[in-house]
């Protein structure tokens, strides 16, 4: 279902450069019906990006479809190469109903229903008759529940360089374009060329289900490819528009996405314009805009309204500027837009409202307004933020119009970047927090809308089903203070509790303390950890007796891991009998609606509930504080970081702590005379606590002062945290002749709209990095770990450049295949981060591609090295890893090294 459905127009007459996408005389292609299957094998949930996607074949060598390999799935512990078939329309099921999957599942669990297999088909290209074959063509690949897709010759002889491998649209997202890749050799343009095509098929239970006993477990995967010749234009890409609402003729926002591709060259967007500009209402191109060959952006532009604007469209005129041609180009675009209502009770409805995520990129939620105006003299009752599960998309009213509408508060559904994205952590938590605070400001800047107005920094209600409901816990957890209750339907505690890793065929190989410090880049996600955070929050947990989908267990131990922490915990568990994974009434009921009646009456933040309560932290800069004390910095980063606060009648706090190195309380909270932390008695006077926030520092060993307040200086612990950036990503090639790393950057910048909504700007050439003075977005820098440019860069990590040769902790990295990623401080901001991802051959740095943190659950801390093992035995080819210490330094505890 395309959820978007808006229509686009080009100014023909200005774009006289244009040529047709495809005509009758184009190229043909001739995807082959038939497969080739070879699985299944074990594996768990995450290895595939450790692992060779077509493990355990080497497609690098010509290929014995006769050979056998061992798979403890099948009977006799072998599997070979069998046949299957695809539809017309590119779906292909695949499974092994010789496998008794019903056996394996009695002892193993879900764990053993996930299975990768490799398969294999042909694609035939053949020329235009009118012998224009010129330019080269490239494919649009759009794989659906896949993993992995390589295209390779058709050759008798090895290849003489690794194959690239580009992700598959695994969740099935709509509105994610097909993806451009190039041809690994020139076709030929006076007969046909056939080339192979390898896909990594993996089933996995969090996007196929449970196969209903005692079906067979099917992979459902939808591959089409089409070819496409690159022409001088760029292509108006209409689903990845970004429109708010008008309500009563004014904005509901002020940001506005259009998605342009290009087809060919480099295009920077450098102007945009009304068409024709009413008084009061125009817009704005935010930043100039620049698009590599092949390459998806959505324009940011801002709208600027000060008077009523009731058109049904928005029509723009976009300036285009390419580097070879220097007259600039036009194109037309018109926006149709969803005018409202003015709101009268009667005309209230769910409201698209739109705001700059990470200053530039334009980012939609929706919300749906209280059915009564605010209460004269009564301050605005806070929002309820809404969390929705995998796979939904916002943009269709399916989950606003699931929840239970309320009198006097807004309901805010954010879209998480995306159905998927980082299951509410990272840039989906963040866009969690930042829809609700751009809808206070958007009802703030419109005197009209006061009368439902919300106060600034709003605390929220929580609610969420499914994986939303997963992300309630999460967010709660992580900033208690922004939180009033929660209500988590048919949550799971964390993914590996989900699915257990149980299976992993690392496991096999790696050493139990590396994999530690792997296992560590999950404990920020671990919602279980956290739970002391909510010991004094109400929370209601909804759970259907008999849900398929996410087991009831699940709800029932967190609540049981949270009473643990406080026996007096005000937390209720309502266990619907006989419920599946969705009903309608999961949270449309009198008891969701009375607890939220009693969360948003008293409306004032949860107190203690007794006299001591416990911080627990794991990553400083993505938490918040509890009761007003917060963990700045940790000890050792990479373990976890617990304050307890002890209160004592005659107004003293005792406070302990646990890897805390500094930590901070927003001393108006805390009226007390005394304070003792570990060992110190520290001085808490009136003078001091006049300041707002007081910080404390470690002092030696259990001992500790006040010191005045610093900025955060600890923004790591796994690489994953490189997605949470300010800005629009810079993805830096330093060689910018080498074909393999443009194209790493370009599926990179893919795979982060893709996935995530997130904006890149693709640098060539390390000259222009100086370019990037005021930038604050993260930086990835794709290139040859023996680059000279590497030489020239003031190292901030245990990495150094020592004779023009990169090393860790003084050994030189040289040998061939290894695929090396480090966090590095950002130049500019302290906040920010870049990430290297360097390689010393191509194989290796297709491995160090595998591992740019895209999907949740991979774990690759603060910095990873691995070698060409890892294509058959996944992370246990890992030589090192670990996670950086205080100011980027090197942490013993939690490093690890070959
Ligand atoms: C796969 O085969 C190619 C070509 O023979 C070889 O260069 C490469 O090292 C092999 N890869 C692995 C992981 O064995
Ligand atoms: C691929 O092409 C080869 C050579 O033309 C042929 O033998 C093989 O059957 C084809 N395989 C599939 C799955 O179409
Ligand atoms: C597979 O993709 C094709 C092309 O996008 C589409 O026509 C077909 O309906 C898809 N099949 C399924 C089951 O989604
Ligand atoms: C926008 O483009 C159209 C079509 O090219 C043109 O008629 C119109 O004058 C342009 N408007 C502005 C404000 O440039
Ligand atoms: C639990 O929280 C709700 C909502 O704040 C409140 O009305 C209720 O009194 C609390 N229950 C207990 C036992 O404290």
């Amino acid at each position: 279902m395309l959820v978007l459905p808006l229509l686009f127009a080009m100014s023909v007459a200005a774009m006289e450069a244009q040529i047709p996408l495809s005509t009758p005389r184009a190229w043909k292609i001739d995807l082959s019906k038939n497969w080739d299957v070879l699985g299944p094998f074990p594996i768990h949930a995450r290895e595939q990006q450790f692992i060779s996607p077509s493990y355990p074949v080497n497609i690098s060598k010509p290929i014995d479809f006769s050979r056998t390999w061992p798979s403890s799935y099948a009977d006799k512990g072998r599997v070979g190469w069998t046949k299957t078939q695809a539809t017309t329309a590119g779906d292909l099921k695949v499974s092994f109903p010789a496998i008794r999957w019903n056996d394996l599942r009695a002892t193993e669990g879900w764990a053993a229903l996930q299975h990768h297999a490799v398969l294999h088909t042909n694609l035939t290209l053949h020329p235009p008759h009118n012998s224009d074959a010129s330019p080269v063509p490239r494919l649009l690949v759009q794989l659906i529940q896949g993993s992995y897709i390589a295209i390779i010759p058709e050759s008798d002889s090895p290849l003489s360089s690794p194959p690239e491998w580009h992700a598959g649209n695994i969740y099935a997202m709509e509105r994610t374009l097909p993806r451009a890749i190039q041809l690994p050799s020139p076709p030929s343009a006076t007969g046909p060329t056939t080339y192979h095509v390898f896909v990594s098929g993996d089933y996995e239970i969090r996007l196929f289900g449970d196969a209903k006993w005692p079906r067979t477990p099917t992979q459902s995967i939808n591959l089409t490819i089409d070819v496409e010749v690159p022409s001088h234009s760029v292509e108006l890409e209409p689903s990845q528009d970004v429109v708010c609402d008008f309500v009563d003729g004014y904005a509901f926002g002020d940001a506005i996405g259009l998605g342009v591709r290009s087809l060919a060259r480099w295009w920077t967007i450098t102007d945009a314009v009304l068409a024709t500009e009413p008084e009061g209402f125009r817009v704005e191109l935010l930043r100039p805009t620049k698009i590599a060959p092949s390459q998806t952006r959505i324009v940011p532009i801002r709208i600027i309204q000060t008077k009523k604007y009731s058109q049904p469209a928005i029509a723009m005129n976009l300036t285009l500027a390419s580097d070879t041609d220097a007259k600039p180009v036009t194109v037309s675009v018109k926006l149709p837009l969803q005018q409202l209502p003015r709101w009268t009770e009667k005309t209230l409805s769910a409201i698209k409202g739109t705001y700059f995520y990470a200053q530039e990129m334009p980012t939609a939620f929706s919300a749906f307004p209280p059915s009564l105006e605010n209460i004269e003299g009564r301050n605005p009752q806070p929002p309820i933020l809404c969390l929705h599960g995998a796979g939904v998309d916002i943009a269709q009213s399916f989950w606003i119009d699931s929840l239970p509408r309320q009198p006097h508060s807004w309901l805010v559904t954010p879209s998480g970047r995306t159905p998927w994205g980082l299951d509410w952590h990272g840039p989906s938590a963040k866009d969690a927090w930042g829809s609700v605070d751009a809808l206070v400001a958007i009802i703030a800047a419109n005197a009209a809308w006061h009368t439902r107005k919300l106060a600034p920094q709003t605390p929220v209600v929580l609610m969420g089903h499914s994986n939303g409901g997963q992300g309630a816990w999460y967010l709660a957890a992580r900033f208690p203070d922004r939180v009033l209750g929660v209500v988590p339907a048919a949550a799971y505690i964390k993914s590996q509790a989900y699915v257990s890793l149980l299976m992993s065929r690392s496991a096999h190989f790696i050493d139990p303390a590396a994999r530690a410090i792997l296992e560590s880049s999950l404990t920020p996600d671990d919602n279980d950890l956290f739970l002391s955070n909510l010991a004094d929050t109400p929370v209601l947990a909804v759970h259907g007796g008999n849900d398929d989908n996410v087991p009831v267990w699940h709800s029932r131990e967190i609540v049981s891991v949270l009473e643990t922490w406080n026996d007096d915990a005000n937390v209720t568990f309502r266990e619907d009998a006989r419920q599946l994974h969705w009903y309608p009434t999961v949270l449309k009921n009198d008891q969701v609606q009375a607890f939220l009646d009693a969360v948003l009456q008293s409306s004032s933040l949860p107190r203690p509930r007794s006299k001591s309560f416990t911080l627990t932290v794991a990553v400083p800069s993505e938490s918040g504080s509890l009761h007003g004390w917060k963990i700045e910095r940790l000890t050792v980063p990479g373990r976890l970081g617990r304050l307890t606060v002890q209160a004592f009648g005659d107004n003293r706090l005792r406070i302990v702590t646990s890897n805390v190195d500094r930590f901070s309380v927003l001393a108006e909270m805390w009226d007390v005379d005394s304070l003792q932390v570990d060992n110190s008695l520290v001085d808490f006077s009136p003078q001091l606590r006049g300041s707002g926030v007081v910080t404390f520092e470690s002092d030696g060993r259990r001992a500790w002062k006040t010191v005045p307040q610093k900025a955060f200086t600890q923004v790591s612990a796994r690489v994953q945290s490189f997605l949470s950036t300010a800005a629009p990503f810079r993805l830096v090639v330093l060689d910018e002749t080498s074909p393999r790393d443009n194209s790493l950057a370009l599926r990179i910048a893919h795979d982060l709209n893709a996935y995530h909504r997130l904006d890149a700007e693709i640098i060539l050439g390390c000259e222009s990095l100086n370019q990037l003075a005021d930038d604050t977005g993260n930086i990835l820098i794709i290139g040859d770990a023996s680059s000279p440019f590497l030489a020239k860069l003031s190292w901030g990590t245990p990495f150094q450049v020592e004779n023009n040769r990169l090393t860790l902790r003084d050994s030189p990295l040289e040998e061939p295949g290894l695929g090396i990623l480090f966090l590095h401080p950002h130049p500019r901001n302290t906040e920010g981060q870049m990430l290297f991802l360097l390689s010393t051959d191509a194989s290796g740095l297709e491995r160090a591609g595998r591992l740019f943190p895209i999907r949740t659950g991979v774990t690759v801390p603060d910095w990873l090295i691995t070698s060409n093992r890892a294509e058959q035995i996944g992370a246990g080819g890992v030589i090192g890893a670990g996670v950086w210490g205080r100011d980027w330094s090197w942490n013993e505890a939690m490093s690890w090294l070959y």
